[in-house]
């Protein structure tokens, strides 16, 4: 084999895989998604349908629809037997490192790891999708000494989602508001996280080994971990009228300011960051916190004036959390609990066309030292 040339840091702008799920078509500002652009599903169909349609390859009809919903209520693994091990796990435990630890341990129950053929891998991804939220927020209230709320399969989702988490009914628009969010996340082409997965499931590592993987990634602070540094951020400034003399100081100080640039959309806004922007809006009114969507349109615009760069969607489903009043800990992983649908259709692609990740490197170290005399 020719010894490769060329070194991309960061692998900046190499294709990495060829796929049919996803591409961000910056020169259009479209996420197309099997076809469709990702902003009109959430706007259009609820994330159950974008899992069938990330998996399948098509949208399911309204019969199919709910008979989905059911079969992935039906799907969830022992739950009540894992989220007690939480109690286990160290005083330093971010509910990021639960779920990647809770993820490993799911597969210790999973009927079908070691079964790889396509019918058994989606099995898995549907027990997957149907007891994360359960994990999550069971294991955070646990762990937070608040009663548990069990799961309810007659309940959307979406709403079962939320009202596990924050013990409280949602009312229609903030379960659909959600329902909007977990869609925004659902899916994105090739983040690191979405390679990770890749690169593990290329050695045919079963789908919760390449998981586990993938969610270690999206704890990172330059991937996944910035929704929660941007709410911390806009409940520090408080006020619409500080938020430009802060980022100054900030950026003055070689800063980085969460919520803001995008390998990909650097240089323009992202789309599902527009989307959360109306949600925002949307939910504003009624909650009587007009100020907090001008305290981030400040920030928007004042970023935009100081450096050019446009916020990325963590930036507004921030704050659209807090307003569905779900906790700062859960952000980053309910990103990874919606992203998990991508992430199995990117491992079963990565299965069925397999070529072993196994790239090479520029050396830059000694050569020709020697061991004794
Ligand atoms: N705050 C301040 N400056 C930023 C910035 C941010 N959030 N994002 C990028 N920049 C600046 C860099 O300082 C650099 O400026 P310079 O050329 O004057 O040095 C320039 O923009 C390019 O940044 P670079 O780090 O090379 O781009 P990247 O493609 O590696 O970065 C991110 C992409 C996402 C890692 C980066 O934008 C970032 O750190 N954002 C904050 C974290 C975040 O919100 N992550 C969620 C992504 S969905």
């Amino acid at each position: 084999m020719a010894e490769p040339e060329e070194y991309r840091p960061g692998l900046e702008g190499v294709i990495a895989a060829e796929t049919a799920i996803s591409y961000l078509d910056v020169a259009h500002e479209e996420i197309v998604v099997r076809g469709y652009n990702l902003i009109d599903l959430a706007e259009h169909v609820s994330y159950l349908d974008v899992v069938h349609l990330l998996w399948y390859g098509r949208l399911p009809s309204a019969a199919e629809s709910a008979r989905w919903a059911a079969e992935i209520a039906a799907a969830r693994l022992d739950t009540e037997r894992i989220v007690p091990l939480i109690d286990q796990l160290g005083p330093g435990l971010h509910m990021m490192d639960w779920l990647r630890t809770a993820v490993s341990v799911l597969g210790t129950w999973d009927p079908d790891v070691g079964q790889e053929d396509a019918a058994h891998v989606w099995a898995q991804g549907r027990r997957l999708v149907g007891s994360l939220p359960a994990v999550l927020a069971q294991g955070y209230r646990r762990r937070q000494l608040l009663p548990v709320i069990p799961s309810d399969p007659a309940r959307p989702y979406a709403a079962n989602f939320l009202h596990m988490m924050t013990g409280r009914e949602p009312s229609a628009a903030e379960a659909r508001a959600f329902d909007q969010l977990l869609i925004a996340y659902s899916e994105h082409e090739m983040p690191n996280s979405t390679f990770a997965a890749r690169v593990i499931s290329s050695t045919l590592a079963d789908l919760y080994g390449a998981l586990t993987g993938a969610v270690a990634s999206l704890k990172g602070r330059l991937h996944g971990g910035a929704n929660e540094a941007v709410m911390r951020m806009l409940l520090e400034v408080g006020d619409p009228a500080r938020m430009r003399a802060y980022l100054e100081d900030r950026l003055a100080r070689k800063e980085r300011i969460m919520g803001f640039g995008h390998r990909v959309y650097m240089r323009q806004p992202d789309p599902r960051a527009m989307l959360m922007k109306q949600v925002l809006a949307e939910l504003a009114g009624p909650a009587g916190r007009q100020d907090l969507y001008e305290l981030c349109v400040a920030g928007e615009e004042a970023m935009y004036a100081l450096k050019g760069l446009y916020p990325n969607l963590d930036y507004y489903a921030a704050p659209v959390y807090y307003l569905l009043g779900v906790p700062i800990e859960l952000y980053t992983p309910i990103f990874f609990v919606a992203r998990v649908a991508g992430l199995v259709a990117h491992v079963q692609e990565q299965y069925a066309h397999n070529r072993l990740f196994r790239p090479r490197v520029r050396y830059t170290g000694p050569r020709g030292l020697r061991v004794g005399p």
